[in-house]
Order: C-alpha cells, then sequence, then structure tokens
C-alpha cells in the first residue's frame, strides 16, 4: 500500500481501490521522510548489541560527546545552595522569569560578550535547557517557505529537525531534496564555502562539531555580509566555544559587524562545565535582527521568541541557573579552564596517536573532536574499533555525505581511558 499527498488530503491507493481519509488525525509526513535514527541512537543500539554478547575487554566510549568529569566545586555549592533556597519559605521560588533569571542573563552578557567587546545586553540573553533543543525550536521564528544551507557534514540536529518541521524534500540518495548542503572537506580546510545559491536560513557552528575546524575572521565577515546581502539569518552554534585556545580565533560570531543584524548565537554550558546532565545553555537574540513578513512589514525575532518562549517554555530551575552563575565567579572561571584544559590534554593524545600512525586528521585544537580521515566505509571503520578494539567512536557518515571516509573521537573520556584507547587503536590502525 502506498500513501500520498493529494492538493492537502490524504489518499490510500490499494490495489484499484483510491479512498481519501478525513476526518481522522493523520500522521506528521515529515517524520516518515528521516532516513534513519537519530545518530547517537543508532550508536548506543550497536554498542548494546556488541556488549550484550560480550566483549574481551570493557568498552571504551569516544562516540558521544558526554562529559565524565564531575562538576566544578563551585558550580556544585552554587546548586547546592540553589536548592537550599527552595527550600525555605523566604527563598522559595516558583515559576521563574521565561527568558531566564537577571542574575545570569547579566552575568553572561557581560562575562562571555562586554568584557570581549561586543555590545550583548542582557536582555537579549535567552537561558535554555539545551542548545540542541534550541538549534531545532528556533525554527519555529520563521516562514515555511524558508530554505536552509547546511554544512556537511553537520550536528544531525540542524538536518533532522528541519526535516520533522517539512522544510526539506525527501531524500534522494545523498542529501534531502530542497537542502543547500556546504560540504566541509580536506580541500576546503574542513571551513564551507558559501553558498552558489540563495539560502534563506544558515546553520554554522564554530569550533566545528564534528570536525573541531574553526573559520578565521575574515571567512566569518564573509558570511555575514552573504546573509545581508541575501536577506538570510545565521543560526551560529558556539557550544564548543570554551576550547578555543588561540585568541586569534573568533569566538562569537558577533565579533564581525553588522552581524547583530543578521545572526542569532546559541552556546552551552554542557561540555564547558560538565553540564550534559543537568542543562542549561543560552541564546543570544539582538534586537537589530529583523524580518520582513509577506507585505515587506518587519518584525522583531527576540520580541517574536520572547512571546514563543513565554508560550511554550517555563524556564531552567532556579538551582540550575544559580549553578550555572556559579561558572562566572573567579573559582568558577579557573575551575572550568582546568576542566577544559583536561578535555583538551586528552584531544591532544588522539592527535598524537593518529599522528603516529599516519592517519590524517583535523580538529582537538580548539574543539573536544578529531576528526580523522581514515578513507573507506566510516560504518565499517566504526565496527572494526568496536569490535577489534573495543572503542566507540562516531562514523564521519552519520554526520552527511561528506562525512563519509571520516571517523570522528571524543575527547570527553577521564584520561586513564584515553590513555587505554590510544594503546589500543595503535594495534589496529
Ligand atoms: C555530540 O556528540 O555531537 C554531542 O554530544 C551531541 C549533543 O551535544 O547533543
Amino acid at each position: 500500500m502506498s500513501v500520498r499527498l493529494h492538493g492537502g488530503k490524504c489518499a490510500v491507493a490499494g490495489g484499484a481501490e483510491l479512498r481519501m481519509l478525513g476526518g481522522m488525525a493523520l500522521v506528521n509526513e515529515n517524520l516518515l521522510k528521516l532516513r534513519a535514527s537519530y545518530l547517537f541512537a543508532e550508536i548506543s543500539r550497536r554498542v548494546r548489541e556488541v556488549e550484550a554478547a560480550g566483549t574481551p575487554r570493557p568498552l571504551i566510549k569516544l562516540g558521544i560527546g558526554d562529559v565524565t568529569e564531575p562538576l566544578p566545586e563551585s558550580v556544585r555549592k552554587a546548586f547546592a545552595s540553589g536548592v537550599d533556597e527552595l527550600a525555605h519559605t523566604e527563598t522559595f521560588r516558583g515559576y521563574g522569569p521565561y527568558e531566564g533569571y537577571d542574575f545570569l542573563r547579566e552575568a553572561i552578557a557581560r562575562y562571555e560578550y562586554q568584557d570581549r567587546g561586543s555590545q550583548v545586553t542582557a536582555e537579549e540573553v535567552f537561558i535554555s535547557d539545551g542548545s540542541k533543543c534550541d538549534s531545532a525550536n528556533l525554527q519555529e521564528l520563521f516562514a515555511q517557505s524558508c530554505t536552509i544551507a547546511i554544512p556537511d557534514p553537520v550536528y544531525p540536529v540542524y538536518l533532522d529537525s528541519n526535516v520533522m518541521a517539512g522544510r526539506t524534500g525527501f531524500w534522494s540518495g545523498d542529501g534531502y531534496e530542497e537542502v543547500t548542503y556546504l560540504p566541509m572537506t580536506p580541500q576546503n580546510g574542513y571551513v564551507p564555502a558559501l553558498p552558489q545559491g540563495k539560502a534563506d536560513l544558515i546553520y554554522l557552528c564554530f569550533p566545528n562539531n564534528p570536525t573541531g575546524a574553526v573559520p578565521t575572521h575574515e571567512q566569518l565577515r564573509g558570511w555575514v555580509e552573504y546573509a545581508q546581502a541575501n536577506g538570510a539569518v545565521i543560526l551560529y552554534d558556539a557550544a564548543y566555544v570554551a576550547f578555543i585556545q588561540d585568541e586569534s580565533v573568533p569566538r562569537s560570531i558577533y565579533e564581525v559587524p553588522g552581524a547583530r543584524e543578521v545572526a542569532i548565537e546559541m552556546r552551552s554550558y554542557s561540555k564547558t562545565a560538565g553540564f550534559t546532565g543537568v542543562r542549561c545553555a543560552f541564546t543570544v537574540i539582538p534586537k537589530e535582527l529583523t524580518l520582513p513578513d509577506v507585505e515587506g512589514k518587519r518584525h522583531s525575532l527576540h520580541a517574536l521568541w520572547t512571546r514563543r518562549q513565554a508560550t511554550k517554555f517555563n524556564g531552567v530551575s532556579f538551582p540550575v541557573q544559580r549553578a550555572a552563575a556559579a561558572i562566572y565567579t573567579a573559582e568558577g572561571q579557573r575551575e572550568v579552564a582546568a576542566l577544559v584544559q583536561h578535555y583538551s590534554a586528552n584531544a591532544a593524545l588522539i592527535r598524537d596517536t593518529l599522528s603516529a600512525a599516519g592517519v590524517a586528521h583535523v580538529g582537538g585544537e580548539h574543539a573536544p573532536y578529531v576528526w580523522a580521515c581514515v578513507g573507506g566505509d566510516s560504518w565499517a571503520m566504526f565496527d572494526r574499533l568496536l569490535r577489534q578494539a573495543q572503542v566507540v567512536c562516531t562514523p564521519g557518515a552519520g554526520f552527511g555525505p561528506s562525512g563519509e571516509g571520516h571517523i570522528r573521537l571524543s575527547a570527553f573520556q577521564s584520561r586513564a581511558q584515553v590513555e587505554e584507547a590510544m594503546i589500543r587503536l595503535r594495534e589496529v590502525l
């Protein structure tokens, strides 16, 4: 039996009979376009299968970027004191502000932006429970007709969430129809070139997931100028900014003049401060960012997102926001730097191992991911490392067609586990 859409109505063709379905709930067919299960869910499934069958030694997971080290002490204390405040009538709090508490928004505006010369105000900062959700939910700001440009390889959430929202066509064998893929390859240093044609929404992630590549200011300026010239909006994911080691690498899209009129920026505490389980992130929508409706009247995306969040979101819990604010204390900054340093040193070990084995790679310098050019079928390499080395990686093809021939190794592990994983990799590479 096949199901087709006819002028917004659904028809079921079964043999000669064609029957129109109406007056009943129908499934969102956009979800049926999704090609496979979510990348990291598929990896977990394969890992569980291998673990269930028994492995000669425990697996070492360098797949999904999930942190392993405990919360910084200042963050833990602030978290606990936030809970204590909720335990007393005088300091108890119920619903918080939809956009987040001022104490956190102000700290973010000051320490992440103003102190570095970007004029982001506290009012422009929206606290959320993760950049994964934000990067998917932000689509609600845009017309259904908006076209998208997506780096390839890419963090799968940007693309899959657009498929679910109906902004793409069907899978065509090497990509979804109606999507402009921006290949990131060894030839362009894994920083995508500007689209040839026109795209309305552009997703960029720097330091990049999965490749770990970073752009120059000049390259970012090119993207901002493209967005200005084409009436496009850049959705800039800077979740890994804390891993940048060099002052010459751009940390924020707002370092580029004019970006406030064309870009939204997302950041997360997941990898910076061990918040993958705690959940806290933020998104900046500058007041200057406006888009026209079909009649040409311009609307503030900041105002529309405020309205959207008030309707659909009740904020991040108070103790979690207290914990996040502790990151901006002097002690918090020292502890977070040590955490980042721990993972960065792991990344250096991974890079050294690949270099010694003669495997070309990028990333790991300003990012917690190392992108190794292993050649061939990346799922086959994933299976080989899993079965022969008992090391879990992420196959490049899972991030998009241009990811084929690569694997991603995550530095989010204990030192002992990374050292052991490197011994095992040397045996099989
Ligand atoms: C990754 O491994 O790419 C990330 O951990 C996934 C995520 O942040 O959702």
